[in-house]
């Protein structure tokens, strides 16, 4: 006989994790629409300055590769700070927001899975920012694309990951509701369902605007600091630094999310 508790608990919708996997497609995230608010939903969102402020110390010079390119958010002021960017991204239509914005037809793309795609040569400093890494499907594909960036770097080169420290406590029955863009005139609310065997956490945000709604989702398949450690180990990297956020600040039990530097 089941246990209370267990009958009380609503099923796990579907984990349906193999199809996450099978039917994976970089273009997805971009095909949502996103593309056409990326920038203004986000441009306040993320620590761009610091960001571009560390990435250019650590290029030392470039060029540098970044994997998921997006709409250029840092490509294009690296670009303004004289260094060489290129760009892999699976999604054309983030990658025509980049062209459309002054600098972005000097940036060479690869449109592709950057767990796979070759960039045709080198760099000093390779960066995968805002937990991209978690939009591919699975550990293999991860340490596919730590490989990935470890073939693209010069000997002593960098590879930068961003990424969220998980966070599955606030889920009851591996279900969340949280708000995210909080604005006067917009707000944006994610719902967000588990599957801790797997790892995968599957959102969709809804954006309320103007009068409309829009719903965007992704799947995350989420990994703690030291599973990327090992990942990188995997793939030939070890880790140089680990800061909690672009401005150095230190890596705590407390932070949020993590800057992780890997050298090859
Ligand atoms: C959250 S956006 C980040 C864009 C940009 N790096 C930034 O910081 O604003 C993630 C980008 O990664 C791309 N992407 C996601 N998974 C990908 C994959 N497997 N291969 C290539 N691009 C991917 C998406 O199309 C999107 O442009």
């Amino acid at each position: 006989m089941e246990r209370r508790s267990e009958q009380r608990r609503p099923p796990l919708v579907p984990p349906a994790y193999a199809a996450v996997v099978a039917d994976f497609d970089p273009s997805v995230y971009g095909a949502s629409g996103i593309a056409d608010e990326y920038d203004v939903l986000y441009a306040d969102h993320w620590e761009t300055e610091a960001a571009v402020e560390r990435l250019v110390e650590l290029a030392e010079g470039g060029p540098v590769l970044e994997l998921g390119i997006g709409t250029g958010r840092l490509a294009l002021p690296l670009l303004e700070r004289g260094i060489e960017v290129h760009g892999v991204d699976g999604s054309e239509e983030m990658v025509s927001k980049l062209r459309q914005k002054p600098g972005g037809e000097r940036i060479p793309v690869v449109v592709g899975d950057f767990a796979k795609a070759d960039a045709g040569r080198e760099f000093p400093l390779v960066v995968l920012a805002v937990n991209t890494i978690f939009a591919l499907p699975d550990q293999q594909a991860q340490v596919e694309c730590f490989r990935n960036a470890a073939r693209h770097l010069v000997p002593s080169g960098r590879f930068v990951v961003e990424a969220w420290v998980p966070d599955i406590g606030g889920f009851r029955h591996n279900r969340l509701v949280r708000p995210r863009i909080t604005r006067p005139d917009t707000i944006s609310i994610e719902t967000a369902e588990l599957d801790p065997v797997e790892q995968i956490m599957r959102t969709t945000q809804a954006v309320f605007s103007n009068g409309s709604v829009r719903l965007y989702p992704a799947n995350h398949r989420y990994a703690w600091p030291a599973e990327l450690d090992l990942m990188a180990q995997v793939a030939g990297l070890h880790r140089e630094e680990r800061w909690a956020d672009w401005r150095r600040s230190p890596f705590t039990a407390d932070s949020e999310a993590h800057v992780s530097v890997y050298r090859r």
